[in-house]
């Protein structure tokens, strides 16, 4: 596991594997610069998860961004607003069962297009309408942590990952961040004058998820696809690939109202949604399937 890295108000942190890079994860994380304020959100995250055994549930959001500088002013984004991960984390958070529909946002934050997030959140042990009462009992039930950069993301994926693994099945990880595909090493980053680009792929994280650092937990991942022919094919091909529980299949312009639950044994299942947030109901099918697998 890499050290923990030095915290400093306003300065970058430079993360430092110390042992030689054996895989590909490895590799992506010698080449990159994660810069944050990561051990106190991770500090957060570790008092959050102190002496707590229900389920808890990860749920990422928002897009990642590829710095082109390194004094960053132009970055490559992925396409997310982070309005599937907000909203999803506030069912998650409430386990409405379908009950009822909440009358604010209370987790807008979340859904900030500058501000991408991963929210723990532990789900209640009873359905709560939300009022302004609960709002206190909410907050201890929420944790929230803020990155930019897809390496940030993937290394808070890696650390609040390994840190979830206690929970064996009890952990749920509900990955909606749209993460990029290519990044720029820090080595070509560019200091002035031209700029050549020369993206590397990033390394599937999922895969070393699903089998080291958080083997037991319920992982479902999203698929995002412009061309709906392609869909379903490359969703079953992601779950053989990875081995996880489920994949959440959505095509760009239909994802407010469309989504289906792939998985690797069972039927799918169609989630639709005409007029309300098809987040209520996806997260209430996700959650039986999730109190199955504590079974
Ligand atoms: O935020 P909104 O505007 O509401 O939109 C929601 C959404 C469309 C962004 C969301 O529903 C969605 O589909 N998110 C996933 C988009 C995405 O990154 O898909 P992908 O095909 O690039 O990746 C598939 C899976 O592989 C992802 O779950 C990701 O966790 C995983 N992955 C991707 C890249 C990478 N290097 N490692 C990974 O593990």
């Amino acid at each position: 596991m890499r050290p923990a890295a030095p915290f400093r108000v306003n300065k970058p942190i430079h993360l430092m594997i110390g042992h030689m890079a054996d895989t590909q994860e490895d590799s992506f994380f010698a080449t990159v610069r994660t810069e944050g304020y990561f051990d106190v959100q991770l500090d957060t995250v570790q008092r959050f998860l102190a002496g707590r055994e229900g389920p808890v549930v990860l749920v990422t959001s928002g897009g990642t961004i590829v710095p082109l500088e390194r004094q960053m002013v132009r970055f490559l984004d992925n396409f997310s607003a982070g309005t599937r991960g907000a909203i999803s984390a506030e069912y998650h958070l409430h386990h409405t069962h379908l009950k009822m529909v909440p009358t604010e946002r209370r987790l807008c934050h979340l859904s900030a297009s500058t501000i991408q997030s991963a929210a723990l959140c532990s789900s209640l042990p009873t359905r709560r309408r939300i009022g302004p009462g609960h709002y206190r009992h909410e907050r201890k039930m929420l944790v929230s942590v803020h990155f930019y950069t897809v390496a940030d993301y993937l290394y808070l994926l890696q650390r609040i990952g390994q840190m979830l693994a206690p929970l064996g099945r009890n952990a749920m990880l509900y990955l909606a961040a749209a993460v990029s595909d290519f990044y720029l090493p820090e080595s070509q980053l560019s200091d002035e004058g031209t700029l050549t680009l020369r993206l590397e792929p990033v390394p599937k994280v999922i895969r070393p998820l699903v089998k080291i650092w958080c083997p037991d937990a319920f992982i479902v991942s999203f698929k995002l696809e412009t061309d709906a022919a392609l869909l379903m094919d490359k969703a079953r091909a992601a779950l053989q690939r990875y081995q996880h529980h489920c994949v959440l299949a959505n095509v760009l312009t239909e994802r407010r109202h469309h989504i289906t639950i792939v998985r690797r044994a069972d039927p799918d299942i169609e989630i639709r949604s005409e007029n309300g947030e098809i987040e209520q109901i996806l997260i209430d099918r996700l959650l039986t399937l999730f109190a199955q697998h504590r079974q």
